[in-house]
């Protein structure tokens, strides 16, 4: 049974039973800055004084037209235009309504394929999951899927965790540019390839196909979003924009539910409306409190660079990391940018989803927190993925209750 939570500060949680929680996952790999900062529920707390909602079509509100500024101030190129919505998975929902849109507005209505990866996980509303290469997580749930006639997956060859440029090239020209539509892509994986990257030559082979094939190319930041791999977005990485950006999770840090979808000039050109009065939002969408929460945590993770920190953080968390890999061979591989970072595990291909779950189990029994990640045999792994605050001396205390779990699963660690 779960613990019943009591309260939590920086990267610890309290359960009522007293006992303690190094949050190693950030809650969901979205509890960015770590727990209950006053420098956010400060400005919360005004923000509810105020005005705790509006509607968006009768109101635009202060903290959303900032925030709105500031995201468009970090994100690359011509990401000029934002929508809002709760979640990472009406983010993405939204982006294919937009394709579909566009493509049906410019005439071109069999534009409809969406090329995906599989392993990946873009969300749980039927669009999204449809969308997803998550096996597990689509399965039995094919008859709610209304998309699967139009999305493809391509699958990486030979064991690899990723597909390579071939593997798209083959998907690209085999779909051919009168079909295909759009790519939505994880620059960093999460849930189901446990912080697999995508080869930064993927991510420009892509940008380069989008402007020869006339394809819209949507970045799945939702989690990669706002400096958790140590570059404020996983594209930045290979030094292209997309032409669509989602981003949820660390948007808000877990202090209120928002997420964004940040749209290139190229496409609102495209469009013969104003994008708002086609895509259409959700009630609670850009609500003032939550644009609050997400501007203080904006303004936050800018004003400390936190995005560097997660860089240098990632590089302290990879190397402990890797020690726990030499010592215990039930691990397989660390994946991962920044402080987004997995441990690749070698389970028994009979028994899946099997060991992350032992190992998340043993884990939070040594006041560890750790997500277990993975869609199949193959990307089976746990995602470590603290806060961008944490310290060198909490990595290194989350690295060794991580040592004290794993010894429980292997008990012959190599010393
Ligand atoms: C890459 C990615 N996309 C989309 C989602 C869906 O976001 P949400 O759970 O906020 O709907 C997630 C959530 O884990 C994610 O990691």
């Amino acid at each position: 049974m779960l613990p019943v939570v009591s309260r939590a500060s920086g990267v610890f949680v309290f359960d009522t039973e007293g006992r303690e929680y190094l949050d190693g996952c950030s809650g969901a790999i979205n509890v960015n800055l770590g727990h209950g900062l006053p420098d956010i529920t400060q400005r919360m707390h005004e923000q509810l004084d105020r005005v705790n909602f509006v509607y968006r079509t009768q109101f635009r509100s202060q903290p959303l037209l900032e925030l709105t500024e500031r995201l468009v101030d970090l994100a690359p190129g011509d990401l000029n235009h934002v929508e809002f919505t709760n979640s990472g998975s009406e983010g993405i929902e939204m982006a294919l309504r937009l394709v579909t849109l566009l493509h049906a507005r410019k005439h071109n209505p069999l534009k409809c394929v969406v090329l995906t990866e599989e392993p990946s996980y873009h969300g749980m509303t039927a669009g999204a999951l449809g969308a997803s290469g998550h096996p597990l997580r689509r399965k039995d749930l094919q008859s709610l899927l209304a998309n699967q006639a139009t999305v493809t997956r391509v699958r990486p060859k030979n064991g690899a965790l990723r597909a390579s440029v071939e593997d798209w090239q083959e998907a690209v020209d085999r779909i051919g540019p009168a079909r295909l539509g759009a790519v939505i892509i994880e620059p960093v994986g999460g849930a189901a390839s446990g912080a697999a990257p995508c080869d930064p030559e993927v991510l420009r082979f892509l940008r380069h196909a989008a402007d020869e094939r006339r394809f819209v190319l949507v970045a799945d930041e939702v989690m990669t979003g706002m400096g958790r791999t140590g570059r404020w977005f996983g594209c930045d990485h290979a030094g292209i924009t997309p032409d669509v950006m989602v981003l949820g999770k660390g948007i808000s840090a877990g202090y209120a539910a928002i997420s964004a979808v940040l749209i290139s000039d190229r496409i609102v050109r495209a469009l013969d409306r104003p994008v708002s009065s086609l895509v259409f939002g959700h009630t609670m969408a850009g609500a003032p409190l939550a644009a609050a929460a997400a501007l203080a945590v904006t303004e936050y993770l800018v004003t400390h660079d936190l995005a560097a920190r997660a860089a240098v953080a990632g590089e302290h968390l990879a190397g402990l990391l890797k020690r726990l890999c030499q010592r215990h061979p039930l691990v397989k591989d660390v994946r991962g940018t920044g402080l987004q970072r997995g441990l690749g595990l070698h389970g028994d291909p009979e028994r899946f989803p099997g060991i992350s779950l032992d190992l998340t189990e043993a884990a939070r029994a040594k006041g560890l927190l750790v997500y277990p990640a993975g869609c199949t045999p193959v990307t089976e792994s746990v995602l470590i993925a603290p806060p961008l605050r944490s310290t060198d001396a909490e990595l290194d205390e989350l690295a060794r209750r991580l040592d004290g779990a794993l010894s429980c699963l292997s008990p012959t660690p190599v010393s």
